[in-house]
């Protein structure tokens, strides 16, 4: 399963990227705003900062909500670096543009899906990645991580190529369900990642045995 960060931040990227396990990042344009990121020039050149970091697969969000604008700002930002997959919303006209983009081979992240037909659109408009919102379904009381199951379940059945990336991952039993289910990429916050870390037995465990060993090179 990929590791992808979700955020813009530039130091949060390079402490996941340092642990040596991150695969990608995913941004959106509230990310972007978060950071404090405006007008044209400086988003690119923060996405490019951003590339400059991690090795492969950095989503950027187009704002345009018509097929035109889509195709024109998506082309601008595939042309920033190799390692942009233009990240587009399940719209009408985001599926065109998926389509659009795909037969041009230039790589897609169908954004803000919350069904499985529309799951099966992207698919079939040929989409990279698709993002399924878990939390954000959580949130108003449906089962994000079943979502997750119907999706795999059916690209399985018909071998879409459309990589399943869970987003709106909150906490780490977000995460781990979704490697159960086989979801082929989690997106979340540095602390879900780092969070993964975490067992009680393992700090007491190293406490004891670093305890142990001071006693037993003292004797
Ligand atoms: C996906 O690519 C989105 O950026 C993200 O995962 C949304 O997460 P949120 O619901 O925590 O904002």
């Amino acid at each position: 399963m990929k590791f992808f960060i979700d955020t813009a931040n530039l130091d949060d990227i390079k402490q996941a990227y340092d642990l040596g396990v991150l695969d990608g990042v995913t941004t959106n344009p509230s990310l972007m705003a978060k950071e404090g990121i405006t007008g044209d020039a400086n988003v690119k050149a923060h996405y490019k900062a951003i590339c400059d970091i991690v090795d492969n697969n950095v989503s950027a969000e187009v704002i345009a909500t018509d097929f035109a604008g889509m195709v024109k700002e998506g082309e601008e930002l595939a042309k920033i670096d190799d390692k942009i997959v233009v990240k587009v919303p399940m719209i009408k006209d985001g599926v065109k543009a998926i389509k659009y983009f795909s037969d041009k081979g230039i790589r897609t992240n169908c954004t803000l899906v919350f069904s499985a037909g529309q799951a099966l659109l992207a698919a079939k408009a040929g989409a990279s990645y698709v993002s399924p919102f878990i939390g954000r379904l959580d949130d108003i009381s449906h089962d994000g991580l079943s979502l997750i199951e119907q999706i795999v379940q059916i690209y399985d059945n018909y071998g879409y190529e459309t990589e399943v990336l869970a987003a709106s991952v909150r906490h780490t039993m977000h995460l781990v369900q979704c490697a159960e289910i086989g979801a082929d990429v989690v997106t979340c916050p540095l602390k879900v990642i780092t969070s993964l870390l975490n067992h009680p037995l393992t700090d007491s465990g190293l406490a004891a045995f670093l305890a142990d060993h001071k006693k037993a090179s003292q004797k």
